[in-house]
């Protein structure tokens, strides 16, 4: 049974298959969480994004590329494009559609644990608690229309309020809202 968590911290630090990288188009990893793994994984990932920009071109909503994760305990980095939110565009289906990106990536390359981050919700200027509600609800729908696929998806807020909004979107998307968390 494939099962959601929710961690509070540094997603760089997770002993997971592959980490999912909120990228930009051209796979400048300059501020961000894209950052943070470009710094941890080390040089290999900023040059393998070069490279794959130079045979793909721009990556595009709905895309992946996946690259090597470097000096990280995963084993590899999957890049996607989340909206830059705007009011005059469907950012719903934008997001949703850069997280079934990333698990489709996932599951070709056989990776059984992931982890993603707030997609869209720094730099990009998703409002917090509804870009991780469209994360954790499309995560959710995707393992059960893929089941056996994924061992394992961590949503991984780097504070805990994004953390906090993570925990209460799983919870409604597994219909368990209005039930208080257990401690410890
Ligand atoms: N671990 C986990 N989450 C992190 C980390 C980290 N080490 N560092 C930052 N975050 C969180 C942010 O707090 C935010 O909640 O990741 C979420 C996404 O924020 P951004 O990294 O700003 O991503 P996004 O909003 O999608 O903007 C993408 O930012 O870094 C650039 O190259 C990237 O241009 C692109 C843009």
């Amino acid at each position: 049974m494939s099962a959601i968590e929710v961690l509070q911290g540094d997603i760089t630090r997770l002993e997971v298959d592959a980490v999912v990288n909120a990228a930009n188009e051209h796979l400048e990893h300059g501020g961000g969480v894209a950052a943070a793994i470009s710094r941890a994984g080390g040089p290999t990932i900023q040059a393998e994004s070069d490279e794959w920009v130079r045979r793909h071109g721009p990556l595009r909503p709905g895309q992946a590329a996946v690259t090597g994760a470097g000096a990280m305990p995963a084993r590899w980095v999957i890049h996607v494009v989340g909206p830059r939110y705007r009011p005059d565009q469907d950012n719903e289906t934008l997001l949703g559609r850069a997280v079934v990106a990333a698990l489709e990536a996932a599951a070709e390359h056989g990776a059984r644990s992931i982890a993603l981050p707030a997609i869209s919700a720094g730099i990009f200027g998703y409002p917090r608690t509804e870009a991780t509600r469209v994360i954790a609800r499309t995560v959710a729908d995707w393992l059960s229309r893929n089941p056996g696929v994924v061992d394992r998806v961590v949503l991984v807020g780097y504070d805990q309020a994004t953390a906090d909004d993570f925990r209460a979107a799983v919870a409604e998307v597994e219909g368990t809202a209005g039930h208080p968390p257990t401690d410890g």
